[in-house]
């Protein structure tokens, strides 16, 4: 992915709208609701948009949704893509470099995760601290475009500590449960085995999905400021003695909407920039 589609991209989205977003959402699995919120919306297709990969998964909508919230602007994605739809670490990355060239500042990824931590219960909202990239790859292999971003780029503070911090504090004050945690990517989309899950906790995973960790490390790369929140949807193979399904993973994000619209509202609103 070279700047000539980067840049022909956000041209395009760019064209669309007259603010200016300095806020990036991407919305996960049963999430997307946050951008039926935003005010005066321009709605984009992504396949109208060069370059951009169209998403495939069933409650991910597959737009981009720009206008304001609490007084922001910002840009979301409704529906991301994944690696395991068989894109490329670089398309699934893309939408995070053309929302660079646009202009944001921060970004705000969600993600539906499964519990790995025997302390969490389905329906908590979990801050990433950090991350363990169980994916075998990573978006920045290839030739580096120094003016993307440094060929190296150090990620012992990948997920912002003041937006740690803020997270924690507006969910203290709605009253809202809160926890903290390290969420492992995994390619998926076969679930783990209850073996993975008793590996990954050892390794100091919390939670477990298949998302979230490419966007964050380009994000990085790119030195755009990250806050990252997981619902945990379901608690992770072999912890209760139950299958796991999407239907499940959609069904706790339903019920938990209320709880993260709150939530993500209110730390948008107060979001140190
Ligand atoms: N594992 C991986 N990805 C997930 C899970 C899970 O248990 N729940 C939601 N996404």
């Amino acid at each position: 992915m070279n700047q000539a589609t980067i840049k022909e991209a956000s041209n395009y989205i760019e064209n669309k709208y007259t603010i200016k977003p300095t806020i990036g959402l991407i919305l996960g699995s049963g999430l997307g609701v946050l951008a039926d919120q935003i005010e005066n919306p321009v709605i984009i297709e992504y396949k109208d948009v060069p370059h951009f990969p169209e998403s495939t998964v069933a409650g991910h909508k597959g737009q981009l949704v720009i206008g304001s919230l609490e007084g922001k602007q910002v840009i979301a994605m409704q529906g991301r893509f994944h690696y395991y739809e068989g894109y490329s670490m670089e398309q699934v990355t893309f939408p995070v470099r053309v929302m660079k060239q646009l202009g944001i500042e921060s970004l705000i990824v969600t993600n539906a995760a499964g519990g790995i931590n025997t302390n969490f219960s389905p329906g908590d909202l979990m801050i990433i601290t950090d991350h363990l990239n169980n994916m075998g790859t990573n978006p920045l292999i290839g030739k580096n475009d120094d003016q993307l971003g440094d060929r190296f780029p150090d990620m012992s503070r990948c997920y912002d500590q003041e937006y740690i911090e803020h997270a924690e504090q507006c969910a203290m004050e709605l009253n809202i449960n809160i926890q903290k945690g390290i969420y492992v990517g995994n390619t998926g989309p076969a679930y783990e085995t209850p073996a993975e899950i008793r590996m990954l906790r050892t390794l100091g995973g919390d939670a477990v999905g298949m998302s979230t960790v490419p966007e964050v490390i380009v994000a990085n790369h790119a030195k755009i400021r990250v806050l990252g929140i997981s619902c945990i949807s379901n608690m992770a193979a072999g912890i209760l003695d139950q299958p796991l399904t999407h239907a499940e993973v959609m069904d706790t994000t339903n019920k938990v909407r209320e709880n993260f619209l709150q939530f993500i509202k209110k730390v948008i609103d107060t979001l140190p920039q």
